[in-house]
């Protein structure tokens, strides 16, 4: 089957460009592409997942080793997230065993008519410190492991016999804040292109002078030359709209021809302007892209072929706001973290496609890639699917949070580092804004941060850049923020009114880099204080560490100051590690290292907090837990975030047998403006927001008995919205749910299903956590399951574990090649089981 699938690649690269058929681009970039994920080795060496060791022999890359005893896998792949869990590591990187030193080995062998082609092998992300090799030689690598690099093969690879491709990862130098994944844990893809090509991340398209009718779009294409002698090679750009299937529309512009002369081995770039009229914007509600395809012609034979997806959209920052295509937009944004639950930092598309649509439901309109590059996946989907990136560097410049962090790399990376980043991503539609920063310690210093933003400037005067201030007083006093088009605050909004009226800030452009922090478990809830030794947070979302806020206080703050231009919520989902407030360890001190009453603060509070022994391995902050369940407060975002849609949420659940004649308070999130809450019909009154004030509506005397508790919201004393919760009887039965009937059998469509617990009526039993058995049968099989508990230990692959109030997740995919159904079956001794199918195909 495999073979097939190799076949179908082949014709679809063949058909690329050149036929008359419907082209379909890969990706962005030399279009003879294809992934190169298969058939890989593996033999994890240094740090063993049980803290042994095996020492490194010499010579892995060897051409004649014997790797016949390494794992046979498929790339990407993170060994820390195989687990397991371990009490004595680290709570900040997700007590799992990620240090260690990767090998991977692969055997491949190029077709005849690849003879005398240039090939690249295309890293989309290696952690860290990538070494590689091809048929002995050393080929170079990358060691900042978020970053994407493109290594030569041409002057080692072999034509016509097996080559055998090297590479090193390793983490046991590698520390940091949060769960970084180890190895080759994002795409990795082989490109071919004749001898004068474009170059790697060789386009930069600007549009400029739009209007409604009408826009410049502007090219520089660059060249490379990869001849012994000098050649004239013709440049044909065309430009077509593209499809979110990556499927070629019409044609709608062409530039002029132009030829380039370049001398043996050197690279030289053109420059072009031509009007496009009739189009389409590119927007967050209707992000149509186009896309520039390129080809370089010699001696009348096509050498290349390049594409450029890009959309035509305005974007400008004042002090009145965030303007897209001269709409004012408030920036209701997340920060997210890389990693994707349950499958660890291992890249996968379909886990990120939900990810996105679940922030996009909340009203999410912008996520900040905190703190690092990410995977280029996401600017793709973010382009499609319309939604606002601000595109972040790093969390530490030449001096560290972790010993072994970005400090160790800086002063020889940190120029290549951000000038990948740009480059690669400096062409979609969705980056409106790049991060130079985080929290960095040098976040006062004016030089360093004018030299960075000068770095990006050189590739990019198109964007305004920020960077993360949580000392944001400092970082203006000292003038370092000048430099900056964007102010970035995390948190502290407390000095808002000085710095506007200081003269070198008052028109600066700001924006709530992070905000709020707030922590909590999904479906728990406590009544005597929200934070408690079982090592839960209680989900009224009233609690958060001392710098943070409730997302209530955030939303007041925005309102007071509506010349922000908005927020990046920490976090849109629960990632692994940094489960502030059980670390039990120094990450979040290290972050307040420049305000001194807060680290003596937080130095007590963590010295209290280590004596407890937390086994939590995954954050809080989560407004949707790690398996992707919303927590209560995605109903306060969406509330707020979506005003115009009818909505209204209670919490806590109703399943109280302790409390029967005790208050249990109800709160309430609705996008309408009152609402009047009745349990067992009986009325608790009708309450009222005050505008920019009040975010939700609290019943704090309501006394439990068991039965119904509904809500009727309003909005211009009309009717807006209804919710109605119960007393659930007994558990009794399981039910399971796909978010897809169909997935393709390529490997790497996933779905994703939630397994419910459910009294005899359907309604969700909130507290049940029985243990669950989940069998996958037929075409497809298990790849991990999780049910959104930061404190379980359970290994992600295990196909046993309890559901977590009420819910699990289990991920599925079709074995590769297979056509046909795939059975779910879900059982828990007492419970009626389910079972589901979906196919693949
Ligand atoms: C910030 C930091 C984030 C995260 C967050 C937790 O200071 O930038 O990475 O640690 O605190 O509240």
């Amino acid at each position: 089957m495999k073979k097939y699938f190799i076949l179908y690649l082949l014709t679809t690269l063949a058909f690329t460009c050149f036929a008359k058929e419907k082209t379909k681009m890969i990706r962005q970039g030399n279009a003879e592409v294809e992934l190169f994920n298969n058939d890989w080795k593996f033999y994890r060496y240094g740090l063993q997942a049980d803290g042994n060791r095996i020492e490194e022999p010499q010579n892995l890359s060897g051409t004649d080793l014997n790797d016949s005893n390494w794992r046979k896998l498929t790339l990407p792949h993170d060994f820390g997230i195989e687990g397991p869990f371990r009490m004595d590591l680290a709570g900040n990187t997700g007590r799992l065993p990620f240090q260690g030193i990767g090998w991977y080995r692969k055997s491949f062998k190029l077709s005849k008519e690849d003879a005398g082609k240039q090939i690249y092998i295309d890293f989309d992300g290696v952690m860290a410190y990538a070494e590689v090799w091809l048929n002995e030689q050393y080929i170079g690598g990358w060691p900042y492991g978020y970053n994407s690099f493109r290594l030569d093969l041409t002057p080692f690879i072999k034509s016509d016999a097996e080559n055998v491709l090297a590479v090193r990862t390793n983490t046991e130098k590698w520390d940091s804040r949060w769960y970084p994944g180890a190895g080759i844990y994002r795409n990795v893809w082989l490109v071919k292109t004749g001898k004068t090509h474009v170059a790697h991340w060789g386009t930069f398209i600007t549009t400029t002078d739009i209007t409604d009718q009408s826009a410049q779009i502007n090219l520089e294409i660059e060249i490379e030359n990869n001849q012994e002698t000098a050649v004239k090679a013709k440049v044909v750009t065309d430009i077509f709209e593209i499809n979110a299937n990556d499927l070629f529309g019409k044609k709608v512009l062409s530039f002029e021809n132009e030829d380039i002369q370049l001398v043996a081995h050197t690279s030289g770039k053109i420059s072009q302007s031509k009007k496009i009229t009739n189009y389409k914007k590119w927007d967050i509600e209707s992000p149509n892209r186009y896309v520039a395809q390129t080809r370089i012609i010699v001696d009348g034979k096509t050498d290349d072929c390049y594409y450029t997806p890009f959309g035509i959209r305005t974007i400008e920052f004042s002090r009145n706001g965030f303007f897209l295509n001269g709409r004012k937009i408030e920036i209701k944004g997340v920060c997210n973290h890389h990693d994707l639950g349950a499958l660890g930092a291992a890249f996968n598309k379909s886990a990120l496609i939900r990810q996105i649509e679940i922030m996009q439901k909340m009203g999410c309109n912008s996520i900040r890639t905190s703190h690092n590059p990410p995977a280029p996946e996401l600017l793709e989907l973010a382009d499609k699917m319309g939604i606002l990136i601000m595109d972040e560097a790093f969390d530490a410049w030449a001096k560290g949070k972790r010993e072994w962090d970005y400090n160790k790399l800086y002063d020889e990376w940190h120029e290549k580092d951000l000038k990948a980043l740009v480059f690669r991503d400096r062409n979609h539609p969705s980056v409106f804004v790049w991060s130079i920063g985080n929290e960095v310690m040098e976040q006062r210093n004016v030089e360093m941060t004018k030299h960075l933003v000068d770095i990006v400037k050189s590739m990019d005067k198109t964007r305004p850049v920020t960077n993360g201030y949580n000392d944001p007083d400092g970082g203006r006093e000292s003038g370092a923020s000048t430099a900056l088009d964007i102010m970035g605050v995390n948190y502290f909004f407390q000095q808002q009114a000085k710095w506007d009226a200081d003269e070198r800030y008052k028109n600066k452009p700001t924006v709530g880099t992070e905000t709020s922090s707030c922590v909590s478990t999904r479906g728990v809830y406590y009544f005597d204080g929200g934070i408690r030794k079982d090592f839960q947070i209680s989900s009224y979302d009233v609690d958060h560490p001392g710098w943070g806020c409730t997302p209530d206080k955030q939303f007041a703050t925005n309102a007071e100051y509506p010349h922000l231009l908005g927020e990046y919520v920490w976090t849109g989902f629960d990632y692994l590690g940094e489960p502030t407030p059980f670390n039990s360890d120094n990450t979040n001190l290290l972050n307040f290292r420049t305000n001194p009453s807060k680290k003596a603060e937080l130095e007590k509070k963590l010295e209290e907090l280590k004596r407890l022994q937390p086994p939590s391995r995954s954050s809080y902050f989560g407004i949707v837990d790690l398996a992707g369940f919303p927590k209560d407060r995605y109903y306060i975002y969406q509330a707020h975030w979506r005003p115009e849609l009818p909505m209204v949420h209670i919490l806590p659940h109703w399943n109280w047998p302790d409390r029967t004649g005790k208050t249990v308070p109800v709160h309430v999130y609705t996008s309408g403006t009152e609402a009047e809450l009745f349990v067992n019909n009986k009325s608790y009154g009708r309450k009222v927001k005050k505008e920019g004030k009040d975010f939700r509506l609290v019943w704090d005397n309501v006394v439990y008995e068991p039965g119904t508790v509904k809500v009727i919201a309003y909005k211009k004393g009309k009717v807006w919205a209804k919710d109605e919760i119960q007393t659930t009887t007994e558990a009794s039965k399981i039910t399971s749910i796909s978010d897809k009937q169909i997935i393709s059998n390529n490997g790497y469509e996933y779905a994703f299903i939630t397994v419910r617990i459910e009294d005899k009526s359907g309604n969700l039993v909130p507290t049940a956590n029985h243990k669950l058995k989940i069998d996958v049968t037929g075409c497809g099989e298990l790849v991990a399951t999780d049910n959104g508990d930061p404190t379980s230990f359970v290994p992600f692959q295990s196909n046993q574990r309890e559901a977590f109030n009420g819910l699990a997740l289990a991920i599925v995919k079709a074995k590769t090649g297979e056509k046909g159904n795939i059975k779910i079956k879900v059982d828990s001794p007492g419970l009626k089981p389910a079972q589901i199918q979906i196919r693949s195909k």
